[in-house]
Parts: structure tokens; C-alpha cells; sequence
């Protein structure tokens, strides 16, 4: 077909390197979907105002479920001439059903057709990655259930800090997850509002009922300057911006699961399934998974530079660069749900069919954990706060812990393996319940204000996610 709505104007035919360079169908046909539903809205508002007829308004649903089959099926016809989704649908559709398919367009420019579509198909994956989100807290906090009492050294500068229970170290990337899934939440409410009825750039002649639309779409409200409404890409960009976020928990968790798998570590393993050999280095398992992931990071975080950068010189209205939103975004959301699904399963494991447990997730090992744990002095500050106990200002209490810490490093021991007699001899005010102050329990079990390691702390936090996860 040499289709081409606007054609009697033009003396030449578009060149093949233009059409090609112009033409968005193969990625933007993936709007179909979205497309089709924005079409149908319009049509049956367009009948109730009486624009189009009830026989018109028949055809083009009759038109449109033949499409929505031959799309599903992949019989559909994309055609490159035709440069984009809402084209080639909208093409198909009159030669179809005739005269109703060259109606539907009525009161409508594809500026505000691509601005709804986008906004429709981008609300439903957003709910999906609302369900990603839950579906790794909720797979973070079946690890941490197991490993309340797990304790391994708290860093801070990646120096050996204070020791931490392990479930509390999993709970601080819930924390984070939840975080994401709120943002998701609140950008899916600015998603939610209808371009359609604002036309090209300056509203429409036609009496339109865009509220109509509107709830027929399930959207949230109609966007109210129709120059913003076919211009307005915010909401893609902020999209990017919380996935980008959502990333960046994800590579830095990653990060931690690197690191906790080497042997300097040995900290956890994860499945044989996710991690991959070398070519040349017969005993290597690398952890490709957490190592890709951290990278794609940053191809997320480029789309989201792409969409801003996109957005900056643009005047009102609508202006062709807007076609370019469309990669960035789609590749944003392919990447972040495959994350997302991937770190679920690889952290909490897959469901056994006959038995229904999960299997396969992270696998902690606590001896190590605790081995490193005991070494670094993580329990200096433990001393400390003892010795303040006994009256001393906690400056001078840190400068007497200084000089054990350094006895003990001239040694090679823990602090908890320096002699009663020893430690007596940095401050009198030592006494033999030292020790369990210099314990890692000790430590965990001292920590016990609100959001602190203490166990008892973790699992009011573990009872408040699991409450919170079983809502949604
Ligand atoms: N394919 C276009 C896009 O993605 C659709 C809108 C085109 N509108 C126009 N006036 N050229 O933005």
C-alpha cells in the first residue's frame, strides 16, 4: 500500500532512508494492545455524542477485535511504509470495515493517541513491577526469617564496623524495595491521566466527553491543558527515575553478593543455576548474575540521561523527538523485570512442584559469617559502652578501648581472649561480665532500641514486613 494519510500534498514519495529513519512500527508496535483499547474508548464516546453513528461505532469494534486476533497471531502485516503502530492499526481497520475506519480518527491526532498509549501500557507494567517488588521483599524476608540469629561483621568504609544479625542486614534492602514500590505507586497516579480529547495541540471542534474516556480507560482524570497533554513526557521520566532506583538497590545488593561469594568471604553461596563457568579456569563459578545486573545499572540509568536530555529543548507542542521516548522506556522496563525476577529466585528460591518449599536460593554459611565476625574488633564499641556504664565519659572510655584494641592486635587476639587481669590493667572498672558484653550475642542483644540488630528488634521488623507483604 502506498497509504499515507496526508499524501495529496506531497510531490515525492518519502525516501527509503527516511522512511526508515522516521518509522517507529518495530518497537512501537509493541503499544498495539493500548492502542486498540484508547480506539475503542474513543469510537463508543464518539457514538454516545452522536459524532459517529451506532453502525460505524459496531464496525470499528468488529474491525478492531479482527485486528486484535491477527496481531496475537502473528498473521498482522506491519508494514514499514505505514511508520507507526496506531498507522498500520488504523490502515488495517478501513480496509476492513470501510468508511467507520476512516472515521474513527475523528477529534483525534496521533499526538494524543501516542501520549495515551504510552501512559496505558505503561500503568500495566508498572502493576507488574509493583508484583516483582513484593515478590523480592517477600523472598529477602523468607531469608532473613531463617538467619535472625546469623550474626556477621557490620561494615562501615568496608572495614569491620559492629556485628549485625543477618536477617537485619537482608531487612535494610526491604527497606529499600518498599521504598521503590511506594514511588512506583505514586508515579502510577500521574500515568494515570488522559491525554485524549486535547487533538493535535489545541483541543478539538467536536463536542468530545473526555471524562467519558477516561473511565472507560480506568485512568484517574483527564490532563487539562491540552499543549502539556501531547508534550508532557514527566511521566516516562520519572518512571526511569525510580527505576533507576530500584537498580541501583539491586547493584548494590549485588555488589554485597559478590563480595559475600568470594572465597576471601565465603560468606553465602547462591545456585550452580545462576552463576557461570570459565573457559580456561576449570574450578571457576562466577557470579554473572549479580555482576550483569549491576551493570545494566547503568544502561537504566543512561535511559533515564536519554529521557531528560530528550525533554530539554523541546518547545510546545508535540515535536517528533518524542518518538524517541519509546526505546529508552521499553528497554527500561524489559531490563528491570527481568531483574527483578531473577534476583526473587535467586535469593528466596523456586518452588519445589511436589512439595510446594522453596528451593535453591541463597545459601548462608554462618560459620563463616561468624569466623569473620570474631575477627576486626567489632565489639570495641561494646567496651566502650561498658566502660561509660561504669561511670566514665565516653570519650575517655573510646581512648582506654583504643589502647586494649591495639594490646590485642599486638598479640593476635580478640579482645574477648585478653585475660580478665589485662583488661583490668587498661581500666579497674573492668569486672568479669565483661565478657559477655564482648560476645557478638552480647553485642546483638545490647543493640535493642527501635531499628536496631537486636534480635528481639529484627523480628518485630520481620512480623511488620510480613503483615505489610501479605496486603498487597
Ligand atoms: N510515532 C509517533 C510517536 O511516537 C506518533 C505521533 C506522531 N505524530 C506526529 N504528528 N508525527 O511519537
Amino acid at each position: 500500500t502506498k497509504a499515507q494519510a496526508w499524501s495529496a500534498l506531497f510531490s515525492e514519495p518519502m525516501s527509503e532512508l527516511v522512511k526508515r529513519y522516521t518509522s517507529s512500527v518495530f518497537f512501537d508496535r509493541r503499544l498495539w494492545q493500548a492502542d486498540i483499547a484508547g480506539s475503542l474508548a474513543h469510537a463508543e464516546m464518539l457514538a454516545a455524542q452522536g459524532i459517529i453513528g451506532a453502525q460505524d461505532h459496531a464496525d470499528i469494534q468488529r474491525g478492531m477485535a479482527t485486528i486484535a486476533r491477527e496481531i496475537e497471531s502473528g498473521e498482522f502485516e506491519w508494514q514499514l511504509d505505514l511508520e507507526d503502530v496506531h498507522l498500520n492499526i488504523e490502515a488495517r481497520l478501513t480496509q476492513l470495515v470501510g468508511d467507520a475506519g476512516k472515521r474513527l480518527h475523528t477529534g483525534r491526532s496521533r499526538n494524543d493517541q501516542v501520549a495515551t498509549d504510552v501512559r496505558l501500557w505503561l500503568r500495566g507494567e508498572i502493576d507488574l513491577i509493583a508484583g516483582l517488588l513484593a515478590d523480592v521483599q517477600r523472598a529477602l524476608v523468607e531469608v532473613a526469617e531463617r538467619n535472625v540469629e546469623v550474626i556477621l561483621p557490620g561494615f562501615t568504609h568496608l572495614q569491620v564496623a559492629q556485628p549485625v544479625s543477618f536477617a537485619h542486614h537482608l531487612l535494610a534492602y526491604v527497606e529499600m524495595f518498599a521504598r521503590d514500590a511506594e514511588r512506583m505507586q505514586d508515579v502510577r497516579r500521574r500515568v494515570n491521566v488522559l491525554p485524549l480529547g486535547s487533538a493535535a495541540l489545541a483541543g478539538t471542534t467536536y463536542p468530545l466527553d473526555r471524562e467519558r474516556v477516561a473511565r472507560t480507560l480506568g485512568m484517574e482524570g483527564v490532563c487539562q491543558n491540552s499543549l502539556d497533554a501531547v508534550s508532557d513526557r514527566d511521566f516516562a521520566i520519572e518512571f526511569t527515575a525510580a527505576a533507576s532506583l530500584v537498580m541501583v538497590h539491586v547493584s548494590r545488593l549485588s555488589e554485597e553478593l559478590i563480595v559475600w561469594m568470594s572465597q576471601n568471604f565465603g560468606f553465602i553461596r547462591i545456585a550452580d543455576r545462576f552463576t557461570t563457568g570459565s573457559s580456561i579456569m576449570p574450578q571457576k563459578k562466577n557470579p554473572d548474575v549479580p555482576e550483569l545486573a549491576r551493570g545494566k545499572t547503568g544502561r537504566v540509568v543512561g535511559h533515564l540521561m536519554a529521557l531528560i536530555t530528550l525533554m530539554k529543548g523541546q518547545p510546545l507542542a508535540y515535536n517528533k523527538d518524542n518518538q524517541e521516548d519509546k526505546e529508552p522506556l521499553f528497554d527500561t522496563v524489559d531490563t528491570l523485570k527481568d531483574t527483578l525476577r531473577i534476583f526473587a529466585e535467586m535469593i528466596g528460591g523456586q518452588p519445589n512442584p511436589a512439595t510446594g518449599a522453596k528451593e535453591g536460593g541463597i545459601t548462608v554459611n554462618a560459620d563463616a559469617m561468624r569466623a569473620a565476625a570474631l575477627k576486626g574488633y567489632a565489639t570495641a564499641t561494646d567496651l566502650a559502652d561498658y566502660l561509660v556504664k561504669k561511670g566514665l565519659p565516653f570519650r575517655d572510655a573510646h581512648e582506654t578501648v583504643a589502647h586494649a584494641v591495639r594490646a590485642a592486635v599486638e598479640r593476635g587476639v580478640d579482645l574477648a581472649e585478653l585475660p580478665l587481669q589485662t583488661l583490668q590493667g587498661f581500666h579497674p572498672a573492668i569486672e568479669a561480665d565483661v565478657f559477655e558484653a564482648l560476645s557478638l550475642e552480647g553485642s546483638l542483644n545490647a543493640r535493642n532500641t527501635l531499628g536496631g540488630t537486636a534480635p528481639a528488634q529484627v523480628r518485630a521488623q520481620l512480623a511488620r514486613h510480613r503483615a505489610r507483604l501479605a496486603e498487597g
